[in-house]
């Protein structure tokens, strides 16, 4: 119990020092999601990602999209999938109103991950 109140803490200092729109439901689940949905608007990339946990490490993987110079990010979301790990995905580069974007996915420490990344544009 004491462990996950402190687990609460340091998640929700990282979710204070990140500068994409970040929101915890909750359960204290972080997804992840920049921009807005408009219909008309194409899914550009679309996967799942998922780490298995291994005791003590903290995994972490970035994922880069980028497209040509004539596309432009909309929106983008990075949403754990199943039971929550307690993982937190982060913006890294690009976004919005850009062509490319990097988003990091890491794990808490000794857990894995389960995330479905999707970014649209037009
Ligand atoms: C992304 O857009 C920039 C600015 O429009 C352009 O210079 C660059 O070539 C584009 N990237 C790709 C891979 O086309
Ligand atoms: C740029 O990429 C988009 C999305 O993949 C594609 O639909 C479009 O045809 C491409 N445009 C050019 C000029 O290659």
């Amino acid at each position: 119990m004491k462990a996950g109140l402190f687990l609460l803490a340091v998640f929700a200092a990282l979710v204070a020092c990140n500068d994409a729109a970040v929101f915890q439901n909750p359960a204290a689940r972080v997804n992840m999601a920049q921009g807005t949905y408009w219909p008309g608007d194409r899914l550009l990339h679309s996967s799942y990602y998922s780490k298995t946990a291994i005791p003590n490490a903290v995994q972490y993987q970035d994922i880069t999209y980028r497209g040509n110079s004539t596309v432009r990010i909309t929106f983008l979301e990075a949403v754990e999938v199943g039971a929550t790990q307690w993982g937190t995905p982060s913006l890294w580069a690009g976004g919005v109103g850009f062509n490319y974007t990097t988003i990091r996915l890491t794990s808490a420490r000794g857990y894995g991950y389960y995330y479905l990344v999707r970014i649209y544009g037009r």
